[in-house]
């Protein structure tokens, strides 16, 4: 594998393990950020971020099986490793570290040991998709130990997998802070998402509907609030998912949670999140957007 003059690209562990070490004893900071490749700007304002708060940052590229369903297709998942190469050389990522599959699972997927972290990978994502956090926070685990960073940098798009990984670092008492970082936004007010690119030009067109639903949603939640007794979540979050449908989407859910807990949100909570997925042709969109009330006094 070509070594970029500024990035080193490491594919095995002694070697990558050889040179966070060597920066250690630098008295350096490590900062990571885990991506499965064709990267846009969401995943470049990672790099951005962990550069602020770490001294070197390394990213991974891992397409991880162990996050895919039967049904998901990881074959036909975007790859584009020469040009996300260059976009983390030009944004000044210290190492890249692209394993395959043998060295991440050596002994298959079935064999290997995993990271469940309960409740919180439940629904949603994680009903829609069985297995796939359980997927997500076994690979993390394992880069964390791999690349024993002082912070990570994942993109608050994919909101819940957010909170799988915090409650696992908390719950497995592990010395790494998790910065969340905002989504980039196309001027369309559509995610940058590497599932974009499975976007024709007419479902790109469309597509816009999940972010203006949730932006509609956020609305009526601030108008509601207002009185006192409002608690049907579920009746407005149900004309959000008439509306995404009516736009030529599909909607897998929409609702609106505890922004922490993500169980579904009752009368008197302030901090909430509205989740949102729903089907684009062959792509599968996510959105998210927080929503904070005033208290009832
Ligand atoms: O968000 C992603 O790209 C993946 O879920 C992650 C965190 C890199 C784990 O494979």
């Amino acid at each position: 594998m070509a070594t970029d003059k500024y990035m080193k690209i490491i594919e095995n562990i002694s070697d990558l393990r050889q040179t966070v070490t060597a920066w250690r004893q630098q008295g350096l900071t490590v900062g990571f950020v885990p991506t499965m490749g064709n990267l846009h700007a969401g995943h470049i304002s990672l790099v951005a971020e962990a550069h602020k708060h770490a001294d070197k940052v390394v990213a991974s590229i891992f397409i991880n099986p162990m996050q895919f369903g039967k049904n998901e297709d990881i074959d036909s998942y975007p790859r584009s490793m020469q040009a996300d190469q260059q976009k983390l050389s030009t944004a000044n990522a210290d190492l890249l570290f692209i394993p395959t599959a043998k060295i991440i699972y050596p002994k298959g997927l079935n064999q290997q040991t995993y990271v469940d972290v309960p409740n919180i990978s439940q629904g949603y994502c994680g009903e829609s998709r069985p297995g796939h956090f359980r997927g997500v926070s076994t690979v993390v685990c394992k880069l964390f130990n791999l690349v024993q960073p002082d912070v990570a940098c994942f993109g608050l798009k994919d909101y819940q997998q957010v909170q799988v990984i915090e409650t696992m670092v908390n719950d497995l008492s592990m010395p790494i802070k998790i910065i969340a970082v905002d989504t980039i936004r196309e001027p369309s007010g559509l995610a940058l998402s590497s599932r974009n690119g499975y976007l024709t030009e007419q479902e790109l067109s469309i597509a816009p509907a999940l972010s203006q639903n949730i932006q509609w949603l956020a609305h009526q939640l601030k108008i509601q609030s207002r009185f006192n007794n409002f608690s049907d979540f579920s009746g407005l979050a149900n004309k959000a998912a008439i509306q995404i449908n009516n736009a030529g989407l599909k909607t897998d859910y929409i609702d609106v949670c505890h922004a922490n807990t993500l169980q579904p949100a009752t009368k008197n909570d302030t901090e909430l999140v509205i989740l949102a997925a729903a089907f684009c042709g062959k792509a599968r969109l996510i959105d998210n957007l927080r929503v904070s009330l005033p208290s009832k006094a």
